[in-house]
């Protein structure tokens, strides 16, 4: 029997992005940009807690001290991005995809299931992310903003692959696979029901 083949998307995400978000002419930058700030401060503190938390395994420290600088430097870059365009930094508001995400955790597992658990789930982040700016960079009608996203789909791309490979690093390649795979499914079982909105990046 010919197997039907499984429909890639980017970096193996189970679902796109619905195509309604994709309509850039719903998002507004001021919105998009605030609310990209905070992801990235978000992606920030997450992984210093992740080195608080777990800084005797091999690579967290080496591996992701330049990715908090890098982070933030994201940060960094939104604000001057808002700045030159005459916009402001609105206010910080709940980000549903990744309260949701986290739901997914098993509970009562192991200091080393967690641990797994917690990289996998930022390299889901960053590959939802990479996802949205590729969209960004694709449909823009505005050069200096595709570039912009263009930056950014590049270097969450690349932080995806570094959470895998530390899984990788920590963790037998099968299990890791099991595991990924049950994030993937998880993350598309609920994607298609968060309210679609221009003023939010996931
Ligand atoms: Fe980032
Ligand atoms: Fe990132």
């Amino acid at each position: 029997m010919k197997m039907k083949a499984e429909k890639k998307f980017t970096l193996g995400l189970k679902l796109p992005t619905d195509p309604r978000w994709a309509d850039i002419s719903t998002i507004s930058l001021q919105h998009i940009l605030t609310d990209h700030a905070f992801c990235e401060q978000k992606a920030t503190s997450n992984i210093i807690s992740l080195i608080q938390q777990y800084s005797e395994r091999e690579g967290i420290v080496e591996l992701l001290s330049p990715v908090v600088t890098e982070e933030w430097g994201h940060f960094r870059m939104v604000i001057a991005k808002l700045k030159e365009r005459g916009l402001e930094l609105g206010l910080q508001r709940q980000d549903e995809y990744v309260k949701k995400l986290v739901k997914g955790k098993k509970k009562g597992q192991s200091r080393e299931g967690y641990f797994l658990d917690q990289l996998l789930i930022c390299a889901m982040i960053e590959a939802r992310s990479c996802e949205r700016f590729k969209t960004l960079w694709q449909n823009l009608d505005d050069t200096d903003l595709q570039e912009f996203y263009y930056k950014f789909m590049v270097a969450e791309a690349s932080h995806y692959k570094l959470f895998l490979e530390l899984a990788k690093m920590h963790f037998p390649e099968d299990d890791v696979m099991v595991r990924w795979n049950y994030w993937l499914d998880y993350e598309a079982s609920f994607i298609s029901d968060l309210e679609v909105r221009g003023d939010r990046l996931h």
